[in-house]
């Protein structure tokens, strides 16, 4: 057994002890909570993503829904995420006996109850005071992993613990290499499995909302804050009594102000990747990856995973939307390299159309903050079983009963990149999958 082998097994106990510590009466949704747990109440207001949204626009100071919902630019390429899966057309097949399906997906070396995870968003606090625990008791309710950011409101080590060790940590090389390399440290020490370095972050891209907005952090209260903050007594009331978020894991001792929003990320670079590959014992995946040349490169500097993201649009504005890049990065990495997916998610049929385009995770990104936004924790259980059950009720539709049956047979029109150079991948995908 390699070295690596052996600290991913000594990391895997971890996990295993922390879950046993932390055993739950129920998890993975669609077990009977204790009635009265406010937990698992469900929202009798949101039935789509754009509901949660439209609530979130209502409850939100101004400021914090466009900090969530803004993008890069003019904003193009986030609208092309989600109006690229709109272009996306399912072939609808009867007569199977659909009456018994199973989410079940084992994905990086862990069995999860839907291939759906939480995307890493930094300062989620910021949306909800507790959003960050609330995020993590959806993690093990939905038996799902939490990506954290590392620009979170929560601290590094508490978030393995709420997770009962589900979570994943996400990775910015940012002002100072000397933190970047302590972040890695503290997750490995706390008993991480994953780490994601985001790489499409070389320096945060003008965000017009944010500029227009005065958004800074910490914050500065101006009067067209004050004004914002006051037409939202509720939020502005809680996070007065709470205290206003900050990035937790950034130092704010020794002069430091503490996490540096606008400081340049480029330290993301190819020889650090190679130096995390070496410092990393455990999975490594790469976030934020569109270019197929770049995917082949990090496949062959031996990183476990690739993350097609265009950041939901925040970065590029005239990035093409990202899941019309997934198909070619599929092709070009073989049927049996491990894909994430996010960027325009907003249904379980869309996480379905990505798993045919060759994902075999996809995570949920804005609609999940957004969830918070419009009515807490209750919003957010209420969009996660919405998504699980889209995505049985999608399959159910395509006379499919698991996700390792998604193809690009379910395509109507699939793109070309999928078709001719791949029909052979496809097929061994297929097989393997069956
Ligand atoms: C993000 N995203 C992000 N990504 C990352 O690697 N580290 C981070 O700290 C953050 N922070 C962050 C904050 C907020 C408020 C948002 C909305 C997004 C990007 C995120 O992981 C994901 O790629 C996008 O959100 C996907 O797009 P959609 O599906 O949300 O549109």
């Amino acid at each position: 057994m390699s070295a690596r082998q052996h600290s991913i097994g000594g990391l895997n106990s971890v996990r295993h002890i922390l879950q046993r510590a932390n055993a739950r009466p129920f998890r993975g949704g669609s077990k009977i909570a204790p009635s009265g747990d406010k937990t698992t109440k469900q929202s009798r207001r949101i039935f789509t993503a754009e509901d949660a949204r439209m609530l979130a626009r209502r409850r939100l100071p101004r400021l914090v829904f466009d900090f969530v919902d803004g993008a890069a630019g003019r904003e193009i390429a986030a609208a092309k995420n989600i109006s690229a899966f709109d272009e996306i057309e399912l072939q609808p097949r009867v007569m199977q006996d659909v009456s018994s399906r199973n989410l079940r997906t084992t994905f990086l070396g862990s069995e999860y109850d839907c291939p759906v995870g939480i995307a890493p968003m930094g300062m989620c606090d910021l949306i909800w005071h507790g959003a960050d625990r609330m995020l993590a008791r959806a993690s093990n309710r939905f038996n799902a992993p939490l990506c954290l950011s590392s620009a979170a409101s929560c601290l590094i080590e508490d978030m393995l613990s709420w997770t009962e060790g589900r979570a994943w940590f996400q990775l910015y090389v940012g002002q100072s290499m000397d933190h970047t390399l302590d972040m890695v440290e503290r997750a490995k020490t706390a008993g991480y499995e994953t780490l994601v370095l985001t790489v499409d972050v070389p320096q945060v891209s003008r965000r017009v909302r944010d500029l227009r907005n005065g958004f800074e952090m910490p914050f500065r209260i101006g009067p067209r804050q004050f004004l914002d903050f006051a037409a939202h007594p509720k939020w502005s009331l809680t996070t007065l009594v709470n205290g206003a978020p900050s990035a937790k894991n950034f130092p704010t001792d020794r002069g430091n102000s503490g996490f540096d929003r606008g400081a340049s990320r480029a330290g993301a670079d190819w020889a650090f990747l190679n130096r995390l590959r070496d410092l990393w014992p455990g999975r490594l995946v790469i976030k934020g990856v569109t270019s197929v040349a770049d995917a082949k490169r990090i496949q062959s500097c031996g990183a476990d995973a690739i993350y097609v993201s265009n950041h939901g649009g925040r970065q590029l504005d005239s990035a093409p939307a990202a899941i019309k890049l997934l198909p070619a990065i599929r092709t070009a990495l073989g049927p049996d390299y491990p894909l994430i997916f996010d960027s325009g998610i907003r249904s379980g049929e869309d996480v379905v159309k990505a798993l045919a385009f060759g994902a075999d995770f996809v995570m949920l990104g804005r609609p999940l903050l957004f969830a918070i936004g419009a009515e807490g924790e209750r919003g957010l259980n209420s969009l996660f079983s919405i998504f699980t059950e889209e995505i049985s009720l999608t399959l159910a539709q395509l006379g499919l009963t698991r996700p390792g049956e998604i193809s690009r047979d379910v395509l109507i029109n699939p793109p070309a990149s999928l078709t001719e150079k791949s029909t052979q991948l496809h097929i061994t995908k297929s097989i393997k999958r069956a």
